[in-house]
C-alpha cells in the first residue's frame, strides 16, 4: 500500500509531509525548495526575515522548484499581516499560521485565494479554525520544536480533533521517523509536519554548531523555557537558557526592535536565536523538538524522505499498524 499524498484546499502533493516553518532564517528556500522538489509541502519560516529578505528568499524559492511552497509566520510577531500580504503577492501556495490565532487572516487568504493552515492543540481551537475557514489544521503537542501551545502529547490530542473537524488534520511534535507517520495516520492524521528531522538535514542552512549541538546532546540537555513570547518552548539547555532559569537580569536587552506584538523583555529572542542559527552555543537559543535524539545522523533531505517513506510503508504493509481502522 502506498501513502495517500496532501490536499489542502485545492493543492496537492504527493507526500503527506509538511517540513515546518522555522523562524530566524533556520528553515529558508534550499531546504524548502528540497522538501518540495520531493513531493512535500516546503515552508519558509518568515519570522525573523525583513521584508525585503523575505521576498528574496520567495522569489528565489519559486524559480528554484516547481513544487508546492508554504510561508510560516508567527501570529505574535508584529510583522504579521505585512510578510501575509507580501507573501500573497509573491504566490506562496500555502500560509501557515503559528503561535497565536488571528481571526483577520482567515479573510485575507480568502479574498487571496489562498490556503490557510493554522496550528492548533485543542478541539476548540481546531473547530474555530474550520469555521472561519482554514483548509487543514495542524495538530501540535508538548514534543514539537518552537513554540508551544499545550501540556499534552499529539497523539492524545489527535482522536478528538480529527473527530471533531472535517478538514484535514496534520500532526506535529516530536516525529522523526516513518513508524511515527504510519501511527498518526492510523489515528485519523492526513499527514505529518518534522521540523527537527529537516533542520538536521544537509539542506538546512544553519552553522554547523546547531547540528552537532543536537546529534551530540542528550535528552537530559533538553528544557522547557518560557519564551519572551509568553509562550513555552522546547530547548537545549546552553549558558543563556541556564541564566534564563535562573532569572539572570543580565541578560534583559538594553534596546529593542519591537519585533513582537507583546513582549516580556526577560531576553531578546530574535537575537538569541540568530546567534542560535550562526552556532554561538553561549548567548544562542536552540530551539529542538523533544525527540532530537532518535536522530543519528545528518542526511540529504532526499534520503531522509526516501527512509520515512519506505519505513512508513513498510509499517503500515506489515500490519504493525492499522491503516484508517
Ligand atoms: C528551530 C525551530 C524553529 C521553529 N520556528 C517556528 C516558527 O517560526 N513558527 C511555527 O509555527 N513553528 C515553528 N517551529 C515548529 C515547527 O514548524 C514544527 O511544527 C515543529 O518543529 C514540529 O516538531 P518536531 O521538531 O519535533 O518535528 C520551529 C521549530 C524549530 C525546531
Amino acid at each position: 500500500m502506498n501513502l495517500p499524498g496532501l490536499k489542502i484546499g485545492d493543492r496537492f502533493v504527493d507526500l503527506p509531509i509538511i517540513q515546518g516553518g522555522m523562524a530566524v532564517s533556520v528553515s529558508t528556500a534550499e531546504l524548502s525548495c528540497a522538501v518540495a522538489d520531493e513531493g512535500g509541502i516546503g515552508v519558509i519560516g518568515a519570522t525573523g526575515l525583513s521584508i525585503e529578505e523575505l521576498k528574496r528568499q520567495l522569489q528565489e524559492a519559486r524559480a528554484m522548484t516547481k513544487g508546492i511552497l508554504g510561508l510560516n509566520i508567527m501570529v505574535a510577531a508584529r510583522s504579521f499581516k505585512e510578510v501575509v500580504y507580501e507573501s500573497l503577492r509573491q504566490k506562496v501556495d500555502v500560509i501557515i499560521a503559528g503561535a497565536g490565532f488571528s481571526k483577520d487572516v482567515f479573510g485575507i487568504c480568502k479574498e487571496w485565494k489562498t490556503p490557510l493552515i493554522t496550528m492548533v492543540s485543542s478541539v476548540k481551537a481546531a473547530k474555530l479554525a474550520e469555521r472561519l475557514g482554514a483548509a487543514a489544521v495542524i495538530v501540535e503537542g508538548r514534543d514539537a520544536g518552537g513554540h508551544l501551545g499545550t501540556e499534552a502529547k499529539t497523539e492524545d490530542l489527535l482522536p478528538a480533533i480529527c473527530k471533531a473537524v472535517s478538514i484535514p488534520a496534520i500532526a506535529a511534535g516530536g516525529f522523526v521517523d516513518g513508524k511515527a507517520i504510519s501511527r498518526v495516520m492510523a489515528l485519523g492524521a492526513a499527514g505529518v509536519q518534522m521540523g527537527t528531522r529537516f533542520l538536521l538535514s544537509s539542506e538546512c542552512t544553519v552553522h554547523d554548531n546547531f547540528k552537532e549541538l543536537l546529534l551530540k546532546s542528550k535528552i537530559s540537555d533538553l528544557v522547557r523555557i518560557l519564551s519572551p513570547v509568553g509562550l513555552p518552548a522546547n530547548a537545549i539547555k546552553t549558558p543563556l537558557v541556564e541564566k534564563l532559569l535562573a532569572g539572570d537580569q543580565s541578560i534583559r536587552p538594553d534596546k529593542c526592535n519591537g519585533c513582537l506584538k507583546h513582549c516580556s523583555g526577560s531576553f531578546c529572542i530574535l537575537d538569541a536565536l540568530k546567534r542560535a542559527r550562526n552556532g554561538d552555543y553561549e548567548r544562542g537559543l536552540f530551539f529542538t523538538g523533544s525527540n532530537f535524539p532518535a536522530i543519528k545522523k545528518i542526511l540529504s533531505v532526499k534520503e531522509i524522505i526516501g527512509d520515512l517513506m519506505e519505513e512508513a510503508r513498510a509499517c503500515m504493509n506489515g500490519g504493525e499498524v492499522p491503516v484508517n481502522p
